[in-house]
């Protein structure tokens, strides 16, 4: 059954959500409010979460997938609060039931729980019909988590301020990446956590906030050149450091990645995935292949990038 059919057949809407990678994530130091200043560029990928939203008598949730164990279906679910936050918006019940099949790696830096919001979201709106610009469902894609935007827009874009004022960046191509997930995933705060604490003991020397929040220049020239040699060295992640810190196994997963052909390695946002940039999709599907037998991930995956933002399927 196609999803166009199955929509109509059953009064739902289900919405696709890709995930993430950041190919520059320049951290600036602390802010008094707790978050901090980023530079970045995101890229979205291909691995996809898919939200179903249907009418119900409550706010229900379910998970499925690899993943659903390590998900709350209830309404700390950020996919809940998305339906709470757009039905406040609109001034009605938020009686839905929400399924999420997953498949982004859940605490891996990948923004898999901003996808299921924006796919709450979207498929929401659609749902109920709401007249509802992109600037609006933004606005409240970014009360809900800092990637919650990117999310929603897709492709490739310049994320600044907490990560959600968001710049398209001109990329041509496609882009092959190999994802190694890591067993034990990592919590997003612990890393910027860690970052303060590294940053405090390298020698108390005082942070170049211009120097850490330089807009890459250089990685969007390689973007719009479209090769992913130009773009591998320049791969830039401030919070791999922390991450290497809390999971030292993790060098041992990026020596591996590079060791098996890929151009470059790093760890996805947060972490704890190792994204790997090759050159094609056949030396993608090597460098997968390879990694597998290497044992230093869970599992592996192969995705490609840029992907569209959040969409309803089978919507034309
Ligand atoms: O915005 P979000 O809820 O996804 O952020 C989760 C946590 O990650 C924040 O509470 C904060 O500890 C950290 N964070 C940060 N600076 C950012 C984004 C997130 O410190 N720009």
């Amino acid at each position: 059954m196609s999803p166009t059919s199955l929509s109509v057949v059953s009064g739902s809407v289900i919405a696709r959500a890709p995930s993430k990678v950041n190919l520059h994530l320049g951290v600036g130091p602390r802010r008094d409010d707790g978050y901090h200043d980023l530079v970045t560029v995101f890229q979205a990928l291909s691995l996809h979460d898919d939200i179903r939203v249907a009418r119900a008598s409550d706010l229900t949730i379910a998970v499925r997938g690899e993943w659903a164990n390590s998900v709350p279906a209830d309404s700390s679910n950020l996919a809940a609060r998305a339906a709470v936050a757009l039905a406040d918006w609109a001034g009605r019940p938020a009686k839905v039931a929400i399924d999420i099949a997953k498949t982004i790696p859940v605490a891996g830096g990948m923004a898999g729980g901003s996808a299921d919001a924006a796919g709450a979201l979207v498929a929401l709106a659609q749902l109920w019909k709401l007249d509802i610009s992109r600037d609006e469902l933004a606005e409240i894609a970014a009360d809900l988590g800092s990637d919650v935007p990117f999310a929603l827009h897709g492709n490739t874009a310049l994320g600044t301020g907490r990560g959600e004022q968001l710049m398209q960046v001109l990329s041509r191509g496609e882009y092959h990446w190999v994802l190694a997930l890591a067993r034990e995933g990592l919590s997003t705060p612990a890393v910027y956590r860690e970052l303060d604490r590294l940053r405090e003991s390298w020698s108390g020397q005082d942070l170049d906030e211009d120097e850490l929040l330089r807009r890459p220049d250089e990685l969007m020239q390689a973007l719009a050149s479209g090769d992913p040699h130009a773009v591998a060295p320049l791969l830039y992640n401030d919070l791999q450091p922390a991450a290497l810190s809390l999971q030292p196994s993790l060098r041992r997963t990026l020596r591996a990645g590079v060791d098996a052909g890929a151009l470059n390695g790093i760890v996805s946002g947060s972490g704890p995935t190792c994204a790997f940039l090759c050159a094609d999709e056949q030396s993608a599907v090597n460098v997968a292949a390879e990694l597998s037998g290497a044992g230093v991930a869970r599992s592996v995956r192969t995705a490609s990038g840029p992907a569209p933002g959040t969409r309803v399927l089978g919507d034309g």
